[in-house]
C-alpha cells in the first residue's frame, strides 16, 4: 500500500482529485469507483473546479458507487444517488446511462446484487475505486466480519454505523437498517484503490489498517491483498502511524 500524507483535508482532496484527473484525461473512458459520505466532498469540489476551469470532461466515463441504501429511491433527498446527484454528478458533463449505483427500492434485492455484480462486469470493470473507511475499518458497508469473498450483497447496518451516518437525516430513527453494498471481493476487482481518511477520528482505523495485520474482523484489511492500494490520509488520521 503506498502511502500519501496531507496536511489537512483540504490538501488530501486536492492530491486525490489529482489522481483521479489523471486516470480520466489519460483514458476518457474510464469506469470510476465511486464512494458517499463526508470522505470524498473535497475531492468532489475539486473535480468540478477542474471541469470548469480546465473543461476536464466526464462525457465518456462509466461510474459505478460503493452503495445505496435500501427502501430509499433515486428522489429521496437523504438517498446516495441523491447525494451524488448534489455533490458531484449535476455539476459535471455526465448523463443518466452513465450513472450507476444499486436500486435500493428493487422489488427483489437479491437480483438487484445480482444485477449489479453483472452490470460491473460488463463495463469491463472498474478502473480506480474511490473510498473511504470507517471507524471500525468497513469499507463500503462491508462491516467486521463480512467474508473477503462477498460480491454485492444486502447488508444490516450496525447500530454505529447508523449512529454515524445520522447526522445526513432530520431524525436518527429515519436512517435505514439496511444497504446495498458492493462486496470485499467486488472492491478488490478494481484495477486501482485510491482511500482517503482524514480527521482524529479515523485515527485508531488507519493504525490499525497500517500496522495490524489480515482479518475479516477489519473489512480495509483486506486492501492488503491488494497490489495496487493509495492511501491518502492527513496528519490527524495519520496520528497513531
Ligand atoms: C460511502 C461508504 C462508506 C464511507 C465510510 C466513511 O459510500 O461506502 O464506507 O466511506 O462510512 O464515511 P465518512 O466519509 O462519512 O466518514
Amino acid at each position: 500500500m503506498k502511502l500519501i500524507s496531507a496536511k489537512n483535508q483540504t490538501e488530501m482532496s486536492r492530491k486525490a482529485s489529482s489522481l483521479i484527473i489523471e486516470t480520466v484525461r489519460s483514458a476518457p473512458e474510464a469506469v470510476l469507483g465511486l464512494a458517499t459520505g463526508s470522505t470524498p466532498l473535497g475531492t468532489y469540489q475539486e473535480l468540478i473546479r477542474d471541469h470548469s476551469e480546465n473543461g476536464t470532461s466526464y462525457g465518456k466515463v462509466t461510474t459505478i458507487n460503493l452503495d445505496e441504501y435500501v427502501g430509499l429511491d433515486a428522489d429521496d433527498p437523504n438517498s446516495f444517488r441523491h447525494f451524488m446527484d448534489n455533490q458531484l454528478f449535476e455539476a459535471l458533463d455526465i448523463s443518466e446511462q452513465q450513472i450507476h449505483l444499486p436500486n435500493g427500492t428493487a422489488e427483489n434485492l437479491d437480483a438487484e446484487c445480482e444485477r449489479y455484480d453483472i452490470l460491473i462486469k460488463q463495463t469491463g470493470g472498474i478502473d480506480l475505486q474511490l473510498l473511504g473507511i470507517g471507524e471500525n475499518g468497513h469499507i463500503g458497508f462491508n462491516e467486521p466480519g463480512t467474508p473477503f469473498s462477498s460480491r454485492t450483497h444486502v447488508v444490516e447496518l450496525t447500530e454505529s454505523t447508523r449512529k454515524a451516518n445520522a447526522r445526513f437525516f432530520e431524525r436518527p430513527e429515519d436512517v435505514p437498517t439496511h444497504a446495498i453494498t458492493m462486496g470485499i471481493d467486488s472492491i478488490l476487482q478494481s484495477q486501482k484503490i485510491l482511500l482517503l481518511a482524514f480527521g482524529a477520528s479515523k485515527a485508531e482505523a488507519i493504525k490499525r489498517l497500517v500496522h495490524g495485520g489480515v482479518s475479516e474482523d477489519f473489512p480495509a484489511s483486506a486492501l492488503k491483498r491488494h497490489d495496487d492500494v493509495t492511501l491518502i490520509a492527513d496528519e490527524e488520521a495519520l496520528a497513531l502511524v
